[in-house]
């Protein structure tokens, strides 16, 4: 089991400590990248990678490497610590630039059969939102199993976090990391997953952007192919 890990920050504090923590439990081969030290671009909004293509972007060539893991995982674990409710600029930048493979746009078939993660700890509050931050990026890219863990840790490093605290963050790792090895191959879209897909072929069956109508038509998703069958 393939398994990428994209830290939304440098740092090895309690968010990169519990999301190095469940891939260790899950096993198997396992890819780290951090943000912003492994790509740290902001979108420059050209939409070059909607209208024209993603090697049109001027930051494919460092993006690259990154979707190519993206593409070869069978789990992707997004981490974020709570930056004023949200998840931290690195990762929204990182987001930011794989919005055309949104659902409405051109969707890669190989995420319709992994499992995707979001960690986000914070001090007190806020991982809801942060864990929706990175959770709606990997809905819109497909992916049909979705885990969202949350910690509020009370604590700005991982060594003040309370005894009590990591026994708990022990025995949830052990516990997600048990469903994540049982679903792996397992995994199929639901009804809500299903019913976007289809909303957006309906879009691109009378579409508005060329590229992302050729994408669709050329996988055979306007007519009777599926990306999870
Ligand atoms: C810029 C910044 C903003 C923060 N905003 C929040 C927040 O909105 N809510 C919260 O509970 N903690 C907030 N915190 C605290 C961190 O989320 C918390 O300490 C987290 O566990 C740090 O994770 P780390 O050890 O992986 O860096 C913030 C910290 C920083 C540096």
């Amino acid at each position: 089991m393939k398994t990428l890990i994209i830290y939304g920050q440098n740092h090895q504090g309690s968010t990169y400590h519990i999301g190095k923590e469940l891939a260790d439990k899950i096993g198997g081969d396992t890819k780290e990248y951090f943000l912003p030290k492994d790509f740290g671009e902001f979108c420059l909004g050209c939409t070059n990678c909607f209208m024209k293509g993603e090697e049109a972007c001027p930051h494919h060539e460092k993006l690259k490497p990154i979707v190519e893991a993206l593409d070869e995982a069978d789990v992707v674990i997004l981490t974020s610590p709570v930056y004023v409710l949200h998840s931290t600029g690195s990762m929204k930048a990182f987001l930011d630039h794989l919005g055309y493979r949104w659902m409405v746009h051109r969707p890669e078939e190989k995420m319709f059969k992994k499992q995707g993660v979001c960690i986000s700890t914070a001090a007190g509050a806020g991982m809801k939102s942060t864990n929706k931050d990175m959770a709606d990026s990997l809905f819109n890219w497909g992916i049909p199993k979705i885990y969202k863990y949350g910690m509020a840790v009370a604590a700005t490093s991982w060594e003040e976090v309370s005894e009590k605290k990591l026994a708990k963050i022990h025995k949830d790792t052990d516990r997600l990391a048990t469903a994540i090895k049982n679903n792996h191959g397992k995994v199929k879209p639901s009804a809500k997953l299903k019913a976007w897909f289809m909303l957006c072929r309906f879009i691109q069956k009378n579409g508005y952007n060329p590229k992302d109508m050729e994408h669709w038509n050329e996988k055979g998703w306007t007519a009777d192919k599926r990306p999870w069958k």
